[in-house]
């Protein structure tokens, strides 16, 4: 989509459609809609509506309309050759897809730029990273850290729907926790580096598989994403 905001922080290899209201244009076929037959009203338009970002997104690489199901994780299944993820918070939802053969894995977050409820932080985060708030804070007193820190981890985990195996990946190992992936902040390039505890390595040890993160900061969103290139065949 020209123009969208989550583009600065994505290549250009990846499609990405956002919008900040839900869309009147959005449906879904009936396999989607028996996925949230039982949802609340606002839960089904986020859905319906992240869906009709996806298929908009999708459109770029000429994917015609289709049902996007959802895999045992709540992970979106996407069409073979693509990778994509889907976000939404009050007042913005987004799609961003990629064909596989440029990338490997992708993650999208968007949260309300908030401070995390009272006693959040810490059971999202080990407690260097804990830690590490305060000083960024001093920094940057503008930025929301640990929100932010959560929507690196939302991306992060998001991103490993696809584990790469060059990257120690095995989803199937076990579901990640919060505490599963650790973060730490560039402040000057606004990236990340997400390290993940899989392969049998724990979130800090340098032998951890770690995915390279951006991050936006608006006056009412903050977004993540997370972007693993392929591997040129
Ligand atoms: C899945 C999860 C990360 C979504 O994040 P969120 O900030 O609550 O919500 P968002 O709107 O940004 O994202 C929701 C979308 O993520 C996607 N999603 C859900 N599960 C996913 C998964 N396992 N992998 C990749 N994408 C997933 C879906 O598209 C979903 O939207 P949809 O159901 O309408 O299709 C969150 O629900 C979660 O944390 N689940 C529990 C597992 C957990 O806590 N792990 C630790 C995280 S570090």
């Amino acid at each position: 989509m020209p123009g969208a905001v989550i583009d600065r922080i994505l290549p250009r290899s990846v499609s990405v459609y956002e919008t900040h209201a839900d869309s009147q244009d959005g449906f879904l076929f009936p396999e989607e809609r028996a996925l949230v037959a039982r949802a609340v009203p606002r839960r089904a338009r986020e859905f319906t509506t992240g869906r009709y970002c996806a298929r908009q997104a999708l459109a770029r690489f000429g994917i015609p309309p289709g049902p996007i199901l959802r895999d045992a994780h709540g992970a979106p299944v996407w069409p073979d050759r693509i990778r994509g993820s889907i976000t939404h918070c009050d007042g913005y939802r987004a799609a961003a897809v990629a064909e596989k053969s440029s990338v490997a894995a992708i993650g999208i977050d968007a949260e309300p730029h908030t401070a995390l409820p009272p006693g959040v932080l810490g059971t999202i985060s080990v407690p260097h990273e804990a830690a590490g708030i305060g000083a960024l804070l001093r920094g940057r007193p503008d930025i929301r850290w640990d929100r932010l820190l959560f929507s690196a981890k939302e991306s992060a985990y998001k991103a490993w729907q696809f584990p790469p195996s060059w990257l120690g990946g095995g989803r199937a190992q076990k579901e990640l926790d919060f505490k599963d992936i650790t973060v730490s902040f560039d402040v000057a390039r606004a990236a990340f580096t997400a390290r993940i505890a899989a392969g049998g390595a724990t979130p800090l040890a340098p032998t951890a598989p770690h995915l390279a993160g951006r991050w936006l900061a608006g006056a009412d969103l903050l977004l993540t994403t997370v972007v693993v290139p392929a591997v040129p065949a």
